[in-house]
């Protein structure tokens, strides 16, 4: 007899029979087969470890089956243990439950597994090519049975997918504890991670993905937007065309700005802009790429801020899937009729998502032929993950390129760096030539100067800027704005909708007297609020982000605690966040790129975030290893907090949100970082108990003069 939804959750692993096995559906997007890199011995270990989560008298049917999964994809996947039940985001009531906290996480896992949400679900990857929620489907049945027999006075403790299993604690500690990947730092290169995932005893948990909080593309669409319009911005302070008085005095006053930013800079732009904010980005053309789990917002992103964009994805799949959910408006598979298709996009100036179904360089090799004048260029393939399917080469077709990754690596990376070098080349061209291009976090600028692109400047700097170190950086995150996200747990839409609602009325309120400093970042996220209902952003779970800092965090959720304890809501409300913000990530190129005191490559903003919001009221933290750019090159941290209304959650808000927000502006003013000292300062001068150790500055003449 088939089991119920809850039955099957209950029983985890069953001990005494298989589960059905479950065909390979071809119509789902799979992950690419990995590289074979264990050693005969390691194999045997791979298996052995997989069979440890099943009763001995499984083992002989089982060895076979997971023997052929590590040669067919690389991994074991142990494809069998998949669930009979359609994964996604049922109402917070339906799952089988002792704590409410619990049954909110088992509700984030499964939208992140969603076959709408992740991008290769069945492998259990949600984004990013190898962003793991877990290595394998007896790890996920175990944290299911976990989750629903669990209480409020026990911790689930998580190593890399691993259910280690439940530990005593309080209704006060977190309910689950993650940590992904995280090994000794010498052991930290992409192999180690191909090698340790291959035994099955690590995993690359992305941000997101590894702490149930992805909540599809719109989590970056936002990102995306203000990260487009503010580029815009930056090109229209730039050019005269689209300038006038004093914004377009202080962009001629300015050094070059799209490659030497300082606070000092982008504050002086951020004064100009109020003349500018109103001017239309109407006709100017973004080219990018990649069409995936993020960067499939990059098409939306551009039509909410108003440009023409072009966005070459290699992937049919991928496309298809994002046209179909109405996210890029045009798919075109031929340049021939591409091209004509962007000059009329351009000359009619009105904004519209044109994607390339093609590889990126043809792309940028014929825009720079063709002479055509590109206002903003960006890239958003997986480099973060170059040798395993992140990035494919120009001059192979996809299923080429997979095979060559499987059996050829080493000419699968020689061609991927080859590819980089002629890709940097062409942008190069149409840079020469006035473009603005900015790197978007996914490595592109450190992966193609290692492979030997001409993208260094004499002094060894890289030619193009970080979208955090012009952008993020000194306007947002240096003012503790970040991604702060929440899902309503009812599922219903009018409970987004009235919590869309409450969220626009209390950054109203705090806009009317905030400071100019702010202002501007404020309006901006007025009105992604008020278009958030109408773009239709909802893929998945009833969830909603928006941009604010430490105020706007705790006033939104402290309404909808109320919202939820006089009924105006109908279940509770879990709140998180990218890992991509103020405090949460330390990240030399990316997060953390304009800290400027030589402790970008220090890490630990992002541990103490986690372990101060893990006994300040989180229901959930997470620490990882790798996430955007790559393994080994970021640690990442996030939490999730479910809220139910009562003064418990009222003061896991008040407290966990402070320090979640105020631990990374403390740093960053540490590192003088000119709008975090103004943060760091007013909210000093508002909390009682915060003493932040405030930078001296020191002048630098006299050091050099003493130093000659
Ligand atoms: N900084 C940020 O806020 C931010 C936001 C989003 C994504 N990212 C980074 O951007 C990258 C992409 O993220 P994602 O989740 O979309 O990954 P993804 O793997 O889901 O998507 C990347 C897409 O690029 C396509 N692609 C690869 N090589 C190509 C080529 N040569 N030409 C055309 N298309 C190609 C792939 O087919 C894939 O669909 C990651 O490195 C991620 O970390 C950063």
């Amino acid at each position: 007899m088939n089991q119920t939804f809850k039955e099957e959750i209950l029983a985890g692993i069953p001990a005494d029979k298989l589960p059905e096995a479950k065909p390979y559906d071809p119509e789902i997007n799979h992950a690419p087969k990995r590289k074979d890199i264990l050693s005969a011995d390691e194999k045997v270990l791979a298996l052995k470890n997989a069979l440890r989560y099943f009763p001995e008298a499984l083992h002989a049917q089982l060895a076979p089956e997971f023997a052929a999964e590590l040669k067919t994809y690389g991994r074991i996947y142990m494809y069998r243990y998949r669930p009979s039940y359609k994964i996604y985001a049922r109402p917070i009531d339906e799952y089988p439950a002792r704590s409410k906290q619990a049954a909110a996480i088992m509700a984030m896992i499964q939208n992140n597994l969603d076959e709408r949400v992740a991008q290769h679900p069945h492998e259990l990857i949600i984004y990013g090519g190898n962003g793991a929620i877990f290595q394998n489907w007896a790890q996920y049945r175990l944290v299911m049975q976990y989750l629903a027999t669990m209480t409020d006075e026990q911790t689930l403790v998580m190593y890399s997918g691993h259910p280690l299993g439940l530990f005593p604690s309080h209704k006060d500690a977190p309910r689950v504890i993650v940590t992904n990947g995280m090994v000794i730092p010498n052991y930290s290169k992409p192999d180690d991670w191909e090698r340790f995932n291959a035994l099955g005893v690590s995993q690359y948990g992305q941000m997101t993905a590894g702490s149930y909080m992805y909540i599809g593309p719109q989590g970056i669409v936002h990102g995306t937007t203000i990260t487009v319009m503010n580029a815009a911005r930056k090109v229209m302070a730039k050019d005269s065309q689209y300038v006038s008085g004093r914004a377009k005095k202080i962009a001629d006053a300015l050094p070059d700005t799209y490659r030497e930013s300082s606070a000092k800079n982008d504050k002086k732009i951020a004064d100009a802009l109020p003349d500018t904010h109103c001017e239309s980005p109407a006709g100017m053309l973004f080219v990018t790429a990649g069409l995936g789990g993020m960067s499939g917002a990059q098409p939306k992103a551009g039509n909410i801020a108003g440009v023409v964009s072009v966005t070459a994805e290699i992937n049919p799949k991928a496309a298809e899937k994002r046209f179909q959910q109405g996210w890029v408006d045009e798919l075109h598979p031929s340049l021939d009729e591409l091209i004509p298709r962007i000059r009329l996009a351009v000359a009619d100036k009105k904004p519209v998502s044109l994607a390339y179904v093609g590889n990126v360089v043809d792309l940028w090799e014929r825009l720079a032929d063709e002479d055509i004048h590109v206002d903003l260029g960006s890239d958003q393939t997986s480099l973060h993950n170059p040798w395993a399917g992140g990035y494919y080469p120009v001059g192979y077709s996809l299923e080429e390129s997979k095979r060559m990754m499987a059996e050829n690596p080493a000419a699968f990376k020689e061609a991927v760096q080859a590819s980089l070098r002629r890709h940097v080349a062409a942008i190069n061209r149409l840079a020469a030539k006035g473009m603005y291009f900015f790197d978007y976090g996914n490595a592109f600028l450190l992966e193609s100067s290692r492979a030997g692109a001409d993208i260094l400047r004499e002094d060894g700097s890289f030619r193009y800027p970080s979208y955090v170190q012009d952008i993020m950086g000194p306007m947002y995150f240096d003012y503790g704005f970040g991604p702060f996200r929440w899902v309503c747990m009812s599922e219903d839409p009018e409970d987004l909708a009235l919590t869309d609602h409450l969220a626009m009325e209390v950054l109203g309120r705090i806009a009317a007297s905030a400071p100019a400093e702010i202002a501007g970042q404020m309006r901006d996220n007025i009105r992604w609020i008020e278009e958030a209902g109408r773009n239709k952003l909802v893929v998945g779970s009833q969830a909603r982000i928006l941009y604010a800092d430490c105020e706007g965090r705790t006033q939104i959720a402290l309404a909808f605690n109320e919202a939820i304890r006089d009924g105006r809501l109908k279940g509770p409300v879990v709140l998180g966040r990218d890992h991509h913000d103020v405090s949460g990530t330390d990240s030399p190129f990316r997060e953390t790129s304009n800290i400027y005191d030589g402790s970008r490559f220090t890490a630990d903003m992002a541990v103490q975030n986690v372990i101060g919001d893990g006994f300040r009221g989180a229901t959930w933290v997470s620490i990882h290893n790798g996430g955007g750019v790559g393994w080994g090159e970021v640690i990442n941290g996030g939490f999730g907090m479910v809220i139910d209304g009562s003064e418990d959650s009222a003061r896991h808000i008040r407290e966990m949100l402070f320090w979640d927000v105020n631990n990374g502006i403390a740093r960053r003013s540490w590192a003088r970082n000119e709008g975090a000292r103004f943060a760091i300062e007013r909210e000093m001068a508002r909390t009682p108990g915060l003493k932040v150790t405030l930078p001296h500055q020191a002048d630098e003449n006299l050091i050099r003069k003493t130093l000659a």
